[in-house]
């Protein structure tokens, strides 16, 4: 991560930028109501959380859940930085989950599902009722598929209930199980399903998404043939059914591979599954998320660390207790999801909403009838989506009598005038908010306000959860101190239980990219040797808050999502016109940031619409309609350094309209001109100012 002088000082004169531009919001208090009745109001917290007190306050935690056997040891650093937490202690997460609240709430809904389609009718799950269809699918995984506790099995599946169902069922018997994203291409899904070696997939047939049921298990198909080409045979496709009387698929299944599970399931009607016992360190599941370079990398998450986690901030920050209607408004197949709306509430006995659908389905008041009827009070979702809802239907919320009490923004930085829309109108001025930053690789809540006790600043995070210690360095480890307005790489000082254990078979990729950086000494077994960094740019105001700023590397957060640059490229690169091609962020009013891609093409080709679709379609079936691109431009050349290096952040200022600076020391400076007339016209003036992560954009490479 060599950088010249000139880049080290562009960054800081960018910096001092940053503190020109950033005023300061005012406070928003809690209500006394809502005090009143939160799970937590003990200001003591931060003291008991204290760095002297690290790590043994995380006993706390951990306390929460019950365990077969209570651990010896808190924290293990002698694999430094591979934590472990609770060692010597056993438990089983779907025990905690279901099984431990049936005797005070077997016939409370664990789930109600939320079908997309507005007449079809809701569907509660009660704890029992989970309970039995969890063994028994358990019980199918086993004996059917023959799981067993360390295999691991790959979902590709909807929001409908199986499949928290499914990841119960495997966690219940140890096996790790790794959801990807329904709305992944079955090509992406394959990918993933090989690096984690899965044989067994399992999918449904097919979901409704905006108005329309979806052929999924088409997917299913590509995925095992992508996975072969990858050397990983799925040998077993285990297919649910959306519907009970009929299949929402055209796709047929194919004999001695394929199983409907729904035909299987009478087999196994009644059985009970024991749960399995399972080290505090056994791995729980991997989540793929897409990294700096082109694989997506497997964030393997432990079971006593990471469920002590989520549920210590479930209790405290979403303050879910047992008779609240909790409703998160992310995919189950991102972190969020496994998190906030699986493993976190479950293991706290919440009734939890499920939706099937696409938010503003069939019209942008359909969230705000489904939190009247159900009367949800807490409610969960992205900046995206608020800004959607907002530009859809900005008097809808008033319309509906709900009343939330909290309120939760996650995924990107939410600017403060979608949050003050969010504060007044969604949450009609008395839901506090909690705008809670972390990370797919850190299982739950690293920075947001503690809901009773902070007052809530517009467009900031907060301060450190009890027992994160964030700090922000410049790029010689150098710490920026609070209130000095300048913005740096936000690091966490210390492990925590919800840090993932590792990067599935690729323990040198897990140090370099969230260690090397700082750490000074490799052999070092002390944890203050390992600052964690985070891959986000941010700075800490005077009073202790965090406001992050974005991505410091090559991914782009699409609507909350993140997509690595580098698989959108080598998506482009299969189309064989393609000789070259860039992916760049482009500022987006409603998803924050949308790829736009740069190819140049083979000597001889024409360009043209033709070839544009190719591109488009290439990102599509590589990845998924997540990742379609804004625009894609043909270009005669890209711009290069003299060794030859694409300059991905000089396309990324042209597409956004900002000064490229100096390109005079480019191979090809003309190029530049040339790119900029093509996708600005003539005599559009480039604006200086620009947000962080795209002027850092590409400095990396
Ligand atoms: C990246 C992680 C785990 C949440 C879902 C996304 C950005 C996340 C915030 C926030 C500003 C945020 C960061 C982070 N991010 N939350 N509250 N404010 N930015 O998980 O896909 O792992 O993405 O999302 O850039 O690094 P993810």
């Amino acid at each position: 991560m060599a950088r010249t002088r000139e880049d080290t000082q562009s960054v800081t004169v960018s910096e001092a930028e940053i503190a020109v531009h950033w005023k300061e919001e005012d406070y928003y208090q809690p209500s006394p109501k809502f005090i009143g009745q939160a799970n937590l109001t003990d200001p003591g917290i931060m003291e008991r959380f204290g760095l002297d007190r690290f790590p043994e306050c995380f006993r706390e935690y951990a306390d929460l859940l019950t365990w077969d056997q209570y651990w010896h040891t808190t924290l293990d650093t002698g694999d430094a930085p591979f934590w472990k937490w609770f060692v010597g202690g056993r438990l089983n997460a779907c025990y905690n989950c279901v099984d431990r609240h049936l005797a005070q709430h077997k016939n409370k809904a664990a789930f109600i599902f939320v079908p997309e389609p507005e007449d079809e009718p809701h569907v509660p799950l009660t704890y029992q009722e989970l309970y039995v269809r969890v063994n028994e699918t358990a019980a199918l995984l086993r004996d059917f598929a023959g799981l067993r506790a360390g295999d691991r099995v790959t979902l590709h599946l909807p929001m409908t209930p199986e499949l928290p169902i499914t990841m119960l069922a495997c966690a219940r018997l140890g096996v790790i199980h790794s959801v990807v994203f329904g709305g992944f291409s079955g090509e992406a899904c394959g990918i993933r399903a090989a690096d984690s070696g899965s044989k067994v997939l399992v999918t449904m047939d097919g979901y409704y998404r905006n108005g329309k049921v979806l052929d999924h298990k088409a997917n299913a198909d590509i995925a095992v043939a992508t996975a072969a080409k990858e050397g990983q045979t799925i040998d077993k496709v285990l297919v649910w059914r959306r519907f009970r009387d009929r299949s929402a698929s055209s796709t047929p299944m194919v004999k001695g591979r394929d199983f409907l599970i729904n035909d299987l399931l009478p087999k196994y009607a009644g059985q009970r599954v024991q749960p399995v016992s399972m080290d505090a360190l056994a791995p729980l599941f991997l989540m793929y998320t897409s990294g700096t370079t082109g694989r997506p990398k497997g964030c393997q998450h432990g079971t006593g660390g990471y469920l002590a986690y989520v549920a210590a901030t479930s209790k405290y920050i979403q303050d879910i207790h047992p008779t609240d209607v909790y409703w998160c408004f992310a995919d189950i197949g991102w972190i969020t999801g496994h998190s906030y709306i699986v493993y976190g509430p479950l293991a706290l006995a919440a009734t939890g909403v499920l939706y099937e659908g696409v938010p503003a389905y069939p019209d942008a008041g359909r969230p705000w009838r489904i939190a009247e009827r159900l009367d949800v009070n807490i409610f969960h979702t992205s900046p995206t989506t608020v800004r959607m809802l907002r530009k859809l239907g900005p008097e809808e919320p008033r319309k509906y009598h709900y009343h939330f009490k909290t309120m939760t923004t996650v995924g990107e930085p939410i600017e403060p005038e979608a949050w003050k829309w969010y504060h007044s109108v969604v949450g009609k001025g008395e839901a506090v908010i909690t705008d809670t930053w972390w990370q797919t690789e850190n299982g739950g809540f690293l920075c947001s306000t503690k809901p009773a006790l902070d007052p809530m600043k517009p467009g900031s995070a907060g301060p450190g959860m009890p027992g994160i210690h964030p700090v922000i360095y410049d790029e010689e480890g150098r710490e920026i101190p609070r209130g000095s307005q300048k913005a740096g790489n936000i690091c966490i000082r210390n492990p925590w239980p919800g840090i993932m254990q590792t990067i599935w078979g690729d323990r040198d990729r897990y140090v370099k990219t969230y260690y090397a950086k700082y750490n000074k000494n490799p052999k070092s077994t002390d944890w203050r040797d390992w600052p964690y960094f985070a891959g986000d740019g941010a700075l800490q105001a005077a009073d202790g808050y965090f406001r992050i700023l974005g991505r410091v590397d090559d991914v782009i957060n699409v609507a909350g999502h993140r997509l690595g640059t580098k698989e959108l490229e080598s998506a482009c690169l299969t189309v064989p016109e393609v000789a070259e091609a860039a992916v760049v962020p482009v500022q987006d009013d409603l998803k924050g940031r949308v790829p736009e891609v740069y190819v140049s093409l083979k000597p001889g080709v024409a360009a043209g619409k033709e070839v544009k679709d190719k591109v488009v379609h290439a990102i599509e079936t590589t990845i998924g309609k997540i990742a379609r691109p804004k625009d894609v431009r043909i270009v005669p050349d890209m711009p290069k350094t003299r060794s030859g290096k694409i300059m991905r952040r000089v396309l990324a200022a042209i597409s956004n309209t900002m000064e490229t600076g100096d390109v005079t020391t480019l191979a090809n400076p003309d190029v530049v001109e040339q790119i900029r007339e093509l996708v600005q016209g003539k005599g559009k003036v480039a604006t200086k100012a620009g947000p962080e992560d795209i002027k850092r954009f590409g400095d990396e490479r």
